[in-house]
């Protein structure tokens, strides 16, 4: 989609569908009493028959029938409120989206004035060009038709009354579609299938990304993890015939001495479960089990854009768990990278697993934070659903920070406790540790787990595993990955 803003009045514009946001009840407003007479007071009608209020959510299509230079006019309302705020006018511009793809238009208007900030806010701006591109986003890849079953839309403008708002805008439309980069990436990959992404694809892309925006990118080969002795990575990649990579990217936007924040992302391309084999209902949606590391390349390849200026290190430990003759077994011991040594009882437990190699690594960088994401465990939708990611860590700081970022970016984390009580569960008597720490508090123990890897620096622990992949289709993430993370780093990052 291309989307621009443009200088014109709502009533003036041309295009396939006109967008506009209403606040519940207030249908007083000069601009809405003009449609309504040039539509022979059909929104009167609506409203007073009780179809249209205006409510958090709700949109009402009609059709202009020549009476408006636009074909169509979608409401969209934003609920009771005074004053708008940017996740409001982002999931409002995401709802409008989902309408206007239904709607068959392949172009749309949107008054940015009645989402709030005259039109002018930079942060409402940006937050309704973000919501239009998150709710505009089709994995089409692999359709043969494109245009089956909704024409795609070409065209999106965001409508300014006059010159005094119209830069402002631009920047933060601009700085919206920098984010919406790093999300679509995420998205695309994650959406990948499996038979497609191996370990080899995913450093594939890493290197075309650090190409692209001129960013370093190094991989470290199966060889050169078996000299170095990633032992636990090399446990779980056993088990495949495609060879595992460690992806290593670096953007330095800031001081050259400034230490780095490094962001270490789960990349297991296809998690059957191993030897510990998953149960066939939904096994294809382990393709996505390397959002966290999808979301490292988002985040890395929008900062570059956005020219953040912060040093960024991004680690992705990128393997397959399948179960096959080769497969690393239940009972197996490995030794890590850190030379502390795991008793493996599930091979399903494989996250953490790549993840303690790759947070040992991180400390090679000197990092001033790490924060590392994952779709770790099935238990962190049983505690949360799917509506936020839990956060968990050794600084009470650096997630009072996460938590903040969340709530303005709208990708919400909650903190769950790393009381030590949790690691006595992951005691071994054969080895330094278990991978697994029974039932109770599936997310709490894989977390503990991480810790032991992770105690040299600021830490930070994200499980998406509720909230990398969108089942039914919400307006601001279509069905499929969603690339939740990069908008809450970028944030966490100033970069919004
Ligand atoms: N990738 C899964 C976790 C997951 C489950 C992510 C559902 C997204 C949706 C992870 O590797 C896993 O299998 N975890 C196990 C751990 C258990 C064996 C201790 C789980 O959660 O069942
Ligand atoms: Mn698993
Ligand atoms: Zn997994």
């Amino acid at each position: 989609m291309q989307l621009s803003v443009k200088k014109t009045q709502a009533l003036k514009a041309k295009t396939g569908c006109l967008v506009l946001a209403v606040i519940e009840g207030k249908f007083k407003t000069p601009l809405i009493k003009e449609l309504d007479s040039r539509l022979d007071g059909v929104i009167t009608r609506a409203t007073r028959e009780g179809e249209f209020r205006g409510s958090n959510g709700q949109t009402l299509l009609l059709h202009t029938g020549k009476r408006l230079p636009a074909q169509r006019l979608l409401l969209v309302g934003l609920g009771k409120t005074r004053k708008i705020d940017p996740e409001r006018a982002r999931q409002a511009a995401g709802k409008a989206l989902e309408q206007v793809k239904s709607s068959h238009a392949s172009s749309f208007a949107l008054d940015l004035g009645s989402f709030g900030g005259k039109g002018s806010e930079p942060a409402v701006v940006q937050a309704v060009a973000e919501g239009v591109l998150l709710g505009g986003y089709h994995f089409d890849r692999y359709l043969s038709n494109r245009e089956d079953p909704e024409p795609v839309i070409r065209k999106g403008e965001l409508l300014v009354p006059g010159s005094r708002e119209f830069e402002p805008a631009v920047q933060a439309t601009e700085r919206a579609k920098h984010v919406i980069e790093g999300v679509t990436l995420a998205r695309n990959l994650v959406n990948e299938p499996g038979n497609v992404k191996s370990p080899a694809y995913l450093a594939n892309q890493a290197r075309e990304l650090a190409q692209q925006v001129g960013i370093n990118c190094e991989i470290l080969e199966q060889e050169q993890l078996e000299s170095l002795g990633f032992g636990a990575l090399l446990g779980v990649a056993q088990g495949s015939s495609r060879s595992p990579k460690l992806i290593t990217l670096e953007y330095q936007g800031g001081n050259c001495d400034a230490q780095p924040i490094v962001l270490v992302g789960k990349g297991v391309v296809f998690d059957a479960g191993g030897i510990s084999l998953k149960p066939a209902e939904k096994m294809d949606e382990m393709k996505m089990d390397m959002a966290g590391g999808a979301v490292v390349l988002g985040v890395l390849k929008a900062a570059a854009l956005l020219k953040l200026p912060v040093n960024l290190v991004g680690i992705i430990p990128a393997v397959e768990n399948l179960p096959s003759g080769t497969a690393y077994r239940p009972g197996d011991i490995l030794t890590s990278l850190s030379g502390q040594t795991i008793e493996v009882l599930n091979t399903d437990a494989e996250g953490r697993l790549i993840l303690a190699d790759a947070l040992t690594y991180a400390a090679k960088y000197h990092p001033r934070v790490v924060i590392d994401l994952a779709t770790l465990t099935g238990a962190c939708i049983i505690a949360l659903g799917h509506h936020a990611a839990a956060v968990l860590g050794n600084h009470e700081g650096l997630i009072r920070q996460l938590i903040q970022a969340g709530k303005k970016s709208g990708e919400k984390v909650w903190q769950l406790p790393l009381w030590s009580d949790y690691a006595n569960q992951l005691k071994s008597h054969v080895a330094d540790m278990k991978n697994i720490g029974g039932r109770p508090a599936g997310t709490i123990t894989a977390a503990a787990f991480l810790q032991k890897f992770a105690d040299d620096y600021t830490w930070a622990h994200l499980d998406i595993a509720g909230t990398a992949w969108e089942e039914k289709g919400q307006p601001c993430n279509p069905k499929g990955g969603t690339g939740f993370g990069v908008r809450l780093l970028l944030e966490y990052l100033g970069g919004n």
